[in-house]
């Protein structure tokens, strides 16, 4: 790599998305700077403006998550989106989600898209992606004692893989120029019912997986009652509901049109994850 070959800071570098972002660019070749509170190349905290500037320092591009678990973040990050357009940043990819065009500016992450599109100096590309299929091995849609339990009904969503939302992000950051100013839904192949979804599970893991309905409030209140912020119970239940009420995200062709291959399917998903549901005793 040269000098003058440009540079990657990539946000939330050891969550579900960053950390396979990251890899996907360094098979690329792509230059990398990795930025998360411990564990990165930089130390950056969303909640510590002093730690911005630093982290931006002779950077060219950006992979953007925002503050998780967290709604007030709007004006944090628009205070790292100035530091980054006085660092001459050039481009930021931003990680939203499905349906996020229809919410109010006061939404923080339709706050941040606005944001983006009304900078002259910082090129954008836009991500909104469906639940990710990592849900469902990794947090919070993960079986235990065989059950997955969570308020969807017979409601479908056409759940993607993290691998596909990162292969998309890592082609918009190693060729801006091509996706500046697009915003893509990014999806599966198939909208599939949380009880579809567990009767996968059960093929690839030879275990019987099912999914629990229950009542939205007193999911809500478990959840909290583990240690979400209790603000954050309103997403939860939004979220929940838009996949209840039949507004799951639907399929497209987005992942393949950007990346040329085709989303990975659930199955495949399962099959691939199967140590991540060998004791989901807790
Ligand atoms: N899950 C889904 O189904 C889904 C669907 C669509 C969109 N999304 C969006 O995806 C985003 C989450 O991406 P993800 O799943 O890749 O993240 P993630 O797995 O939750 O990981 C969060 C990352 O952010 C870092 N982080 C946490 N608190 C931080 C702080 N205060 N300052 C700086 N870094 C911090 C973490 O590292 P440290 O803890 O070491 O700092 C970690 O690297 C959210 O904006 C969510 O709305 C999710």
């Amino acid at each position: 790599m040269n000098e003058s070959d440009p540079v990657v800071l990539v946000l939330g570098a050891t969550g579900k998305t960053g950390s396979r972002v990251v890899a996907e660019l360094v098979s690329r070749g792509v230059a990398v700077r990795t930025a998360t509170r411990s564990g990165a190349d930089v130390s950056f905290d969303w909640s510590d403006r002093g730690t911005y500037a630093p982290a931006l320092k002779a950077v060219d591009r950006v992979y953007l998550i925002a503050p998780v678990m967290r709604l007030d973040f709007a004006e944090d990050v628009s205070a790292f989106l100035d530091e980054a357009e006085a660092a001459r940043v050039e481009h930021v990819t931003f990680v939203s989600a499905y349906g996020m065009e229809n919410a109010p500016q006061e939404v923080a992450t339709r706050g941040v898209e606005l944001d983006l599109m009304g900078r002259r100096g910082l090129g954008h590309t836009i991500l909104r992606p469906a639940w990710f299929m990592q849900n469902f091995s990794e947090t919070f849609c993960r079986p235990v004692d065989g059950a997955i339990v969570v308020p969807t009904g017979s409601g479908a969503e056409a759940f993607v893989d993290a691998e596909d939302v990162a292969a998309v992000a890592a082609t918009t950051l190693a060729d801006p120029a091509a996706h500046t100013g697009a915003a893509y839904d990014l999806t599966g192949p198939e909208a599939l019912t949380v009880t579809e979804a567990a009767a996968i599970i059960s093929e690839a893991t030879g275990r019987t997986i099912v999914h629990h309905e229950m009542d939205r409030e007193a999911w809500v209140a478990g959840a909290i009652a583990d240690g979400i912020p209790p603000e954050y119970g309103a997403v939860l239940r939004q979220l929940t509901e838009t996949i209840a009420s039949g507004n799951g995200a639907r399929p497209n062709d987005a992942v393949k049109q950007i990346t040329g291959r085709p989303p990975r399917t659930f199955r495949d998903f399962a099959r691939k994850n199967t140590a991540a549901w060998k004791d989901t005793s807790k």
